[in-house]
């Protein structure tokens, strides 16, 4: 799978694209990540990618020719055309569901606002699929890239040691959280493992993970389980 991102800050991704399982993935060859600065695609010698908007107010907005042509020559640089996504507080929510969606396509177009917002002309012909985080502000659509590209590329086939680990986890296809985990040792500061666990019978093992899972969904996120 491929990823083009497209940015005034590229320097903002390479630390985070750097490390853990994003870092093995493109190791593994599973995807490639590719930052494009929208600077590089401006036409003045300050290289400018906003301006003041029409009708005043405070703020300034994203450009349509810089972007456009970003996202097209982008797009052009490779095969198939991309799967286009606009970072903005305005956008459908981002969730498992959508990032098990998008991990079925060949290549995805992120594209990072900035500043007070879009001119409406990109959005409209850029024909692209406008993606929310969550309900808060953030000052741009970089952390959300970010987001999305590790929510998806750990669903990839070839990405996780453990194919069932990405099925496991919350949110995974049973689509609630998942069970409390330990690891040794048996007591620390008089907090004990459960006994089940330590006893190696795998059927009430699994019995136990799946009702803590549920229990645990339901006091504290009940909303999953009305979902699906
Ligand atoms: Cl995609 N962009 C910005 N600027 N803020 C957000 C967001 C995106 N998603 C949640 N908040």
């Amino acid at each position: 799978m491929r990823f083009d991102i497209l940015t005034i800050f590229p320097e903002a991704f390479g630390e985070v694209l750097g490390c853990g399982i994003l870092r093995i993935a493109q190791e593994k060859g599973a995807v490639e990540i590719c930052v494009h600065d929208i600077r590089d695609y401006a036409d003045d010698k300050h290289r400018s990618v906003d301006d003041r908007p029409y009708g005043g107010g405070p703020g300034m907005v994203m450009m349509c020719g810089p972007m456009f042509r970003a996202v097209e020559s982008v797009d052009a640089a490779a095969e198939p055309s991309a799967r286009r996504i606009l970072l903005t507080p305005q956008g459908e929510r981002f969730d498992q569901e959508m990032a098990r969606e998008l991990a079925t396509q060949s290549r995805l177009l992120l594209i990072c606002g900035r500043y007070e917002g879009f001119d409406e002309r990109i959005r409209v012909g850029i024909g692209a699929t406008e993606v929310s985080i969550g309900d808060y502000v953030l000052s741009g659509g970089e952390l959300p890239a970010m987001v999305m590209v590790d929510a998806v590329t750990r669903l990839l086939p070839e990405v996780l040691g453990h194919p069932e680990s990405a099925a496991q986890d919350s949110f995974g296809q049973e689509g609630g959280l998942d069970c409390p985990q330990y690891t040794r040792p048996p007591e620390f500061r008089g907090m004990s493992v459960p006994e089940v666990l330590l006893s190696g019978n795998h059927g009430k093992i699994a019995e136990w993970r799946a009702e803590q899972a549920k229990c645990r969904t339901l006091s504290r996120r009940s909303d999953l389980l009305n979902k699906s």
